[in-house]
């Protein structure tokens, strides 16, 4: 939600803000603007609703020349619609601050009141204009003292914030500060940055540094200063970014989505890679960390959206492997049940972006209770990792596109790591099948880049041809029932259809009634071979649903050869034994949703109503 850049150097800081909001507007795209000290020391602001084009086009027409300081934003509204005035930066001080925020401010109307109170007028209908004059108050009251003022108001400030703000009496300066919300330093030479991520300055600098919570941060082009909300220095962690510019860049592919499919075959690689030594799992992150997980007697997974259903996915490897009761929970729904953990329960958390807030809320909440936590993240330096007891990364590199594909594929790798890990540090998983699931593991990329050979054109086809299909179906079991439910997400979010994931034996208490002559069905089928029994179950359900009219799309291994006589078209995996196969048959499924998006002439990266990085509950 929101993306947040600041830059002080000797450069022109227009170029870089709206280079920077360029790769962060997955995180919002209902508006965007700048501030810049401009000059002659004035600060220019330019701001405008829709998607980063409309303010380019602004500022093609009517510049903000020669700034070297400034900040920048791209909005995912909250509190007010997405128009030109909502759009920060927000003003005050006579027009001399320039704030930005991401966040909400819970208690902004009680803050309102009392300035309006105090005579402030405001033009927007948001928070951020709110913390905006009250910055500028504490500001006037200190004698023009801007690291100070945000001291004064941050504790008067309820819920989650990053804000950003920028005074025409102190070019080269940005101050920030954050709670419950992101912000990274990027540290360059006679310059400095600040972002929502690391992606906002990647192309300058690797070098950053993380920012705790309660802290603020002020960056000059030589210093970087940061203090908790009393003024007390802090020692921000500093960390190298993995991962260079280009590999956010779309790279001749038509959407960072067809590019990021395309790279599910590395996302699952890199994950693996390092981290088997000589044939057995080892994940150097957990070295030293037996102990955390040595008397856990259960094991609670909370995400949101894909990352649940990466969770789900997990929990059958973990159980088999660890032999340790799983339960998978919306972060959102764990966090406001008075949740039973202790001691004994390790928390895990999953997250692409490390920042959604209803799983960073839901993990706090189980530290206080005094679980373990560890988290699955993609981001480094980001707050849900920083909060937990223990890290294991997933390395699918930047994900750009709102709606998340290789980081699923990863998210279920590291999962599976972690399980093997797990199996091994307790002892319930045999030298055997242990070796085995290495040799599967090792040989999914491949697989996956098969199915991208020789099923992708094929599938953009039959989605090119379902481009005005009103409803989609998926069924599927066990382990391809969580791969269902997200076959139906990707699909919803990127064609606006509507699509429901069912579990194939849930079928006949109720969603059978959907059925109807044409209705499409994608049902995951598991291996004859390595899951007969689930298998014949699988093709049974085909049966019934077929019986009454429905068009099967099923995805069924290489030779399967029980489910031709029952199916419209089938669309085929790889070979993999049972716990594998969510990986490889998740694929056709990403592609598929893809294609019919396209086919509708819709944007795939930037899914209407959506952001990517939900950093507010
Ligand atoms: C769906 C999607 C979302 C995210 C969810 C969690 O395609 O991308 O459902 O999976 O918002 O995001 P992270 O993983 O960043 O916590």
């Amino acid at each position: 939600m929101c993306g947040i850049v600041g830059y002080v150097g000797p450069r022109q800081s227009q170029d870089i803000l709206v280079a920077g909001l360029a790769r962060l507007e997955y995180r919002g795209y209902d508006s965007a603007g700048i501030a810049v000290i401009d000059e002659s020391g004035t600060l220019g602001m330019r701001k405008r609703a829709g998607k980063l084009s409309a303010l380019r086009e602004a500022l093609e027409t009517d510049p903000i020349g020669g700034g070297t300081t400034g900040i920048g934003h791209t909005r995912w509204a909250t509190h007010g619609g997405p128009t030109d005035e909502n759009a920060h930066p927000h003003l005050a001080d006579d027009d001399r601050l320039a704030v930005i925020h991401n966040g909400i401010i819970e208690n902004f109307s009680d803050l309102k009141a009392e300035l309006v109170a105090e005579g402030v007028a405001f033009r927007s209908e948001t928070d951020t204009e709110v913390a905006a004059a009250l910055l500028a108050r504490e500001y006037r009251a200190n004698g023009g003292d801007l690291v100070g003022a945000f001291r004064g108001v941050v504790h008067r400030l309820d819920g989650a914030f990053t804000l950003l703000a920028t005074h025409e009496d102190h070019p080269g300066l940005v101050v920030g500060a954050r709670r419950n919300s992101p912000l990274v330093i990027g540290l360059g030479e006679g310059e400095n940055f600040l972002g929502s991520d690391v992606a906002a300055f990647v192309e300058h600098t690797r070098r950053a540094l993380a920012i705790g919570q309660d802290e603020i941060v002020a960056i000059t082009p030589d210093d970087v200063a940061v203090t908790d909300f009393d003024g007390n220095p802090v020692q921000p962690s500093p960390f190298e970014v993995s991962w260079d510019a280009s590999a956010a860049d779309k790279g001749g592919w038509s959407s960072f989505m067809a590019k990021e499919v395309s790279e599910e075959p590395e996302a699952v690689a890199n994950t693996v890679l390092g981290r088997i030594r000589d044939g057995r799992v080892v994940i150097p992150e957990l070295d030293g960390l037996d102990e955390l997980f040595a008397d856990i007697t259960r094991i609670v997974i909370l995400g949101a959206g894909t990352a649940a259903y990466a969770g789900l996915v997990g929990k059958y490897a973990i159980e088999q492997w660890a032999r340790i009761p799983v339960e998978v929970e919306l972060a959102h729904e764990f966090r406001y049940r008075d949740p039973l953990v202790g001691p004994d329960t390790l928390v895990i958390s999953i997250s692409q972006s490390g920042e959604t807030m209803d799983t960073l809320m839901a993990i706090k909440e189980a530290a206080r209770l005094g679980a373990k936590t560890l988290s699955i993240c993609n981001t480094q330096g980001a707050t849900i990792p920083r909060e937990s007891d223990a890290i294991v990364y997933t390395h699918a590199g930047p994900e750009v596109a709102v709606a998340s594909t290789k980081a699923f594929v990863a998210q279920i790798t590291a999962l599976y790591l972690f399980a093997l890990h797990l199996g091994r540090v307790r002892g319930s998983l045999s030298e055997e099948d242990a070796a085995a699931a290495v040799t599967q593991l090792d040989e999914l990329p491949a697989k996956i880049q098969w199915i991208l050979e020789n099923e992708q054109e094929r599938i953009e086809h039959l989605a090119h041809w379902m481009a005005d299909t009103r409803s989609v179906l998926f069924l599927g079991r066990h382990v391809g029932y969580p791969i269902a439910l997200e076959g139906a997400l990707k699909l919803k979010e990127l064609s606006y259809i509507h699509a429901e994931g069912f579990a194939a034996g849930e079928l006949k208490h109720g969603p059978i009634a959907l059925i109807e002559p044409g209705q499409p069905v994608f049902v995951v089928v598991p291996s004859p071979g390595g899951a007969p029994t689930l298998h014949a179950k699988v093709v049974s359900n085909i049966q019934e649903i077929r019986a009454r009219g429905a068009r099967v799309i099923a995805i069924a291994e290489q030779g399967d050869s029980a489910v031709l006589p029952h199916a419209d078209e089938v669309l085929r995996i790889p070979l993999a034994s049972p716990l594998f196969e969510p990986i490889l048959a998740v694929v056709p499924l990403h592609i598929f949703a893809m294609g019919l998006a396209t086919a509708k002439g819709l944007d795939v990266d930037q899914p209407r109503n959506l952001a990517k990085s939900v950093t507010v509950e």
